[in-house]
């Protein structure tokens, strides 16, 4: 399946991440499922959205929100079953929305039957080859084998109990100690996911979003983490070998089927590496995701994401927002919008409506760059992070990992708001329990139904440029030429006339006189563009047009 102009659908999607425990609650146990998504894909149609990614849904124990994956091949009951997931995405597909599934091959859950056969099998056991298990340091064996800092901060390995109750190996977690890593220079392991992949291309999903795709080759000799040499388990040559074998299982199924990786590398070399022609047809751009609010910053991080991706001939992507990163309405309305893990934090003084201004212009800007963007769920409603969930409520496990520095990432996980005047707002059905996190109460005026017909709102910023990106035969995949532009400002025309104008200065400019006005982020100052806002423009049907 590609698209009109014959080119895949993937280089130029808009695709929406639906998170599936906070998008909407069917069966009213105040959290989301599959039948709360087949009730909502209306709202995914009327947006316009290409294709919907999903984050995971497979049984876990929910050590990691479903990131720690028991069972790769089916759904766990609190989300439903896979004959639902199988009627999903037919009734996706018959509104013209494709499909991504989330596939995370880096690790599973220590309740999957592999690992549980490893521990139960004892030291020395053929399973254990799957994971990472090897011997304390030490004459008692009782130091770590590694002084590896994980992604979520701490310690990376857990010592196991031997069946007859002495203190026995270590295995290795880049993340928490319930989510054990895989050996992947196991065959039995490359063969697993080479089939996990298979029965979801089979079931018609149009693509595999790939969780932690760059750690998943450890090096063997298990060397401490030096400057000088190579990461022991970040980007490891030996990574892409896999995702050669994974493309080939992809060009091998009808339609255009696509491999996206989340990429997390500041260096964007190695980043696009990812990307050449056999391997992921594209990654997550968090260099963007993570850029300040400022028109110097952004140029740079579009250039060298245009750029590096030129070398492979892949499309970037834009994304502004996920389920690991605070919410861009808070990020864009503090002193300093940047975005890292390291620096997370909450109670920093934030102007929302500084933001939302900003996010609205963000919008338009990362909607008319070249390539795929990507929407996260409740970013079409103007949501922002939510920092005062009472401390036992929290659920993510770095902020208790963190030692309750980094506030987590529930705060951008809180349940979409689509109706009504108070909490759940429509997430649940009447009688419901409560949602699995609280609900602001003024989230009465970002709801779905409060934000329809209302022509500032932003859903309608986001459904008019949808629809306008769709009709704009030069938006989407393409070229990008700069047009000259006062300091603090980004103007780019991206061909047949179309033209985007965003103003990160603090002082309002002029809007060139000779262009039509498709679209504007927010009110325009009297033929003036105001601070924090963007246009799209397009060549006036008898104005000469420069670009
Ligand atoms: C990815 C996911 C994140 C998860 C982690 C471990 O970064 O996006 O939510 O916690 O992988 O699977």
């Amino acid at each position: 399946m590609t698209t009109a102009d014959g080119r895949p659908w993937w280089r130029g999607a808009v695709i929406y991440q639906v998170y599936p425990r906070s998008f909407a609650d069917g069966d009213g146990d105040g959290i989301g499922d599959v039948a709360g998504i087949r009730s909502r894909l209306d709202h995914l149609a009327a947006l316009g959205v290409d294709a919907v990614w999903f984050s995971p849904w497979y049984p876990s124990p929910m050590a990691d929100a479903g990131y720690d994956v028991a069972d790769y091949r089916d759904i766990d009951p609190v989300f439903g079953t896979l004959p639902e997931v199988e009627a999903l995405i037919a009734e996706a597909h018959a509104r013209g929305i494709r499909t991504i599934v989330d596939v995370v091959p880096n690790h599973c859950s220590d309740a999957h039957p592999w690992f549980q056969a490893a521990l139960a099998g004892g030291p020395g056991a053929p399973e254990r080859d799957l994971f990472w298990f090897r011997p304390g340091r030490g004459p008692d064996g009782d130091q770590r084998p590694t002084d590896w800092v994980g992604e979520f901060g701490g310690e990376t390995w857990t010592r196991t109990t031997n069946p007859d109750g002495t203190p026995g190996d270590w295995y290795l977690h880049l993340f928490t100690a319930q989510q054990p890593d895989f050996n992947w220079d196991h065959p039995m392991v490359r063969a697993e996911f080479e089939d996990v992949l298979r029965f979801w291309f089979d079931r018609g999903v149009d693509g595999i979003r790939i969780d932690s795709a760059g750690l998943l080759v450890k090096d063997g000799t298990l060397p401490e983490t030096r400057p000088d040499q190579p990461h022991p388990f970040r980007d490891q040559d030996g990574v892409h070998e896999i995702y050669r074998s994974w493309r080939r299982i992809a060009d091998g199924y009808p339609g255009d089927r696509a491999l996206i990786g989340e990429v997390w590398m500041p260096d964007r070399q190695r980043f696009a590496n990812y990307l050449r022609p056999d391997e992921l047809h594209a990654a997550f751009n968090f260099d963007f995701l993570g850029c300040a609010w400022d028109a110097a910053a952004m140029r740079e991080s579009i250039d060298g994401t245009l750029s590096a991706h030129a070398l492979v001939g892949a499309p970037a992507t834009w994304v502004l927002s996920n389920h690991d990163v605070t919410r861009h309405v808070t990020r864009y309305g503090r002193a300093d919008t940047r975005f890292s893990f390291a620096t997370k934090r909450e109670g920093i003084p934030t102007d929302l409506e500084l933001g939302t201004r900003r996010a609205r212009a963000a919008a338009l800007l990362s909607l008319a760059l070249p390539g795929a963007a990507y929407v996260y769920q409740g970013e079409e409603l103007g949501l922002y992070e939510v920092e005062d969930i009472p401390y036992a409520l929290r659920q993510d496990p770095m902020w208790e990992r963190s030692g309750r520095v980094d506030p987590g990432r529930d705060g951008c996980r809180v349940p979409l708001p689509w109706t009504g005047d108070e909490p759940p707002f429509g997430f649940s059905p009447d009688g419901a329990a409560a949602p699995w996190l609280p609900q602001p109460a003024d989230w009465k005026d970002r709801t779905v139904q409060a934000q329809t017909g209302d022509p500032n709102s932003m859903l309608e910023l986001y459904r008019a440029a949808i629809r306008a990106r769709r009709a704009e035969p030069a938006l989407g995949d393409g070229e990008l030429s700069w047009l000259p532009a006062p300091d603090g400002v980004l103007a780019f025309s991206r061909g047949g006339g179309f033209r985007c104008l965003v103003n990160l200065s603090d002082a309002p400019i002029p809007i060139p006189a000779d262009g039509e006005l498709v679209l504007a982020s927010g009110p325009l100052d009297h033929g003036l563009l105001p601070a924090d806002t963007a246009v799209w423009l397009r060549a006036a049907p008898h104005g000469s047009d420069p670009s």
